[in-house]
């Protein structure tokens, strides 16, 4: 089958690799119609983890189940499945618990397994033409009948959107509250999107990309370019002195000053001082244990200077970590599917596997208008049935303004 392979930093490729097939008796196979490319992708991308070279990348799927294991019950060939990142068992301590972000059968010696991802145990992704799900009951979701015509809204219950939800939930948001997001990538929009369905009064994200920015102002998000001014100060300005009631961490270790250069300890310090006294902050944004290829001596080894002192003084509560993705994705899809949310807003480009080397070029470089790509490995028929003329005009432009 065709898959993308990472084949060392910044250079992916399409090849030919073995077929991903049932292993075990409890596995599916999926056909896979829609992957995303995630930011996450890009710390592999970027070299910066210890990815092995030839793993195909891919932890945000979507397809129809061809194949089931022996010991398969629930799910069925022909269903339309969403698969979650994380790989849960479904039995342990955490998965019982409904931390299946932390799963401690799939991925032995640490907490937590995922598709096509370092250090998240072997699992080939999905940027493929077929995926094998492991504990297919347990981590299938199953789509209603809309499957196909809300298929790029269904496609973000893989990750972003349970993600972006998780980091409302981390934060604490509830109906009323303002809430601050650092990042205006996928996640963030997504958790700006999520606060707004929460019933947030008011939604601050900031970033320093315009393209960006103006989607999130697109649903009623207020933005902050802090390319162009101290983001505290404004936020601060916003809530009356106070600081929002709730903040967003959706960047990560690799966050970073105006100018590019990367400062691991800036978006966490900022919102220690963005948010009130008593407020909450979720962080889903990724911070490692180690960074080798960080030029910051402290972030090598996975450590920030924290404002402890300014935390401890306005009595807040941090809380961190892998979105749960199960533990959200039944609802979030009962809301898309009722129409009260569609994450397919965000969507900038559907490709063909064969041009994901390209989108991850034009991705990783946050090239403007570039904010979220879904790959089509099943393309050819898709695009002609399903696809909108809108979003083949926009596909059309993508290939070719570059
Ligand atoms: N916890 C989870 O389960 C989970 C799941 C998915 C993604 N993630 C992580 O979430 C983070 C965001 O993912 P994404 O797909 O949106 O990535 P992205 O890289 O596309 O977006 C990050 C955004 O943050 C902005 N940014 C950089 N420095 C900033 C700063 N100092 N202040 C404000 N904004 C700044 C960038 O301009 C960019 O637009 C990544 O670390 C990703 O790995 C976590
Ligand atoms: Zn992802
Ligand atoms: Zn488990």
């Amino acid at each position: 089958m065709k898959a993308l392979v990472y084949n060392g930093p910044r250079d992916v490729r399409v090849k030919n690799v073995p077929d991903a097939k049932i292993e075990r008796p409890t596995d599916v196979l999926v056909k896979i119609t829609s992957t995303n490319i995630c930011g996450s992708d890009l710390h592999m991308y970027e070299g910066r983890t210890d990815m092995e070279e030839g793993r195909v990348l891919g932890h945000e799927n979507l397809g129809q189940v061809v194949e089931v294991g022996e010991a398969v019950d629930r799910i069925k060939v022909g269903d339309w499945v969403c698969l979650p990142f994380n790989v849960a068992c479904g039995f342990c301590k955490n998965c019982e618990a409904g931390l299946t972000g932390f799963c401690l059968t799939t991925n032995p010696g640490t907490a937590g397994a995922a598709y096509g991802f370092a250090g998240m145990g072997p699992y080939s992704g999905g940027q493929a033409e077929y995926l094998r799900v492991p504990y297919a009951d347990f981590n299938c979701l199953k789509l209603p009948d809309d499957a196909q015509e809300k298929e790029n809204d269904y496609v973000m219950l893989s990750d972003i959107f349970p993600t972006g939800w998780h980091a409302t939930e981390l934060a604490g948001v509830k109906p009323g509250e303002s809430v601050v997001i650092y990042g205006c990538g996928p996640v963030g929009l997504m958790a700006a999107h999520s606060a707004m369905i929460k019933g947030a009064s008011k939604v601050i994200i900031v970033d320093s990309h315009p393209d960006r920015l103006a989607l999130a102002e697109k649903i009623g998000a207020i933005a902050i370019d802090y390319s162009k001014g101290s983001a505290v100060e404004q936020i601060l300005e916003l809530t009356d002195g106070e600081g929002a009631d709730r903040g967003c961490e959706c960047v990560g270790y690799q966050c970073h000053d105006p100018a590019g250069h990367e400062v691991p300890n800036a978006t966490m310090n900022d919102l220690v001082k963005s948010v009130r006294a008593t407020g909450g902050i979720g962080v889903v944004g990724v911070f490692l244990p180690l960074d080798p290829g960080s030029s910051d001596k402290l972030a090598k080894k996975g450590e920030i200077v924290f404002d402890f002192g300014l935390f401890w003084v306005k009595g807040q509560r941090i809380a961190t970590g892998q979105a749960n993705v199960k533990a959200y994705n039944r609802y979030l899809c009962d809301l898309i599917h009722a129409g009260r949310a569609k994450p397919s807003w965000i969507v900038s480009h559907e490709l063909a596997l064969d041009e994901a080397p390209e989108a991850y070029k034009h991705f990783d470089a946050r090239d403007n208008g570039w904010t979220k790509v879904i790959l089509h490995p099943a393309g050819a028929q898709k695009s002609s049935k399903r696809q909108s003329t809108q979003k083949k005009a926009v596909r059309k432009k993508a290939l070719h303004a570059h």
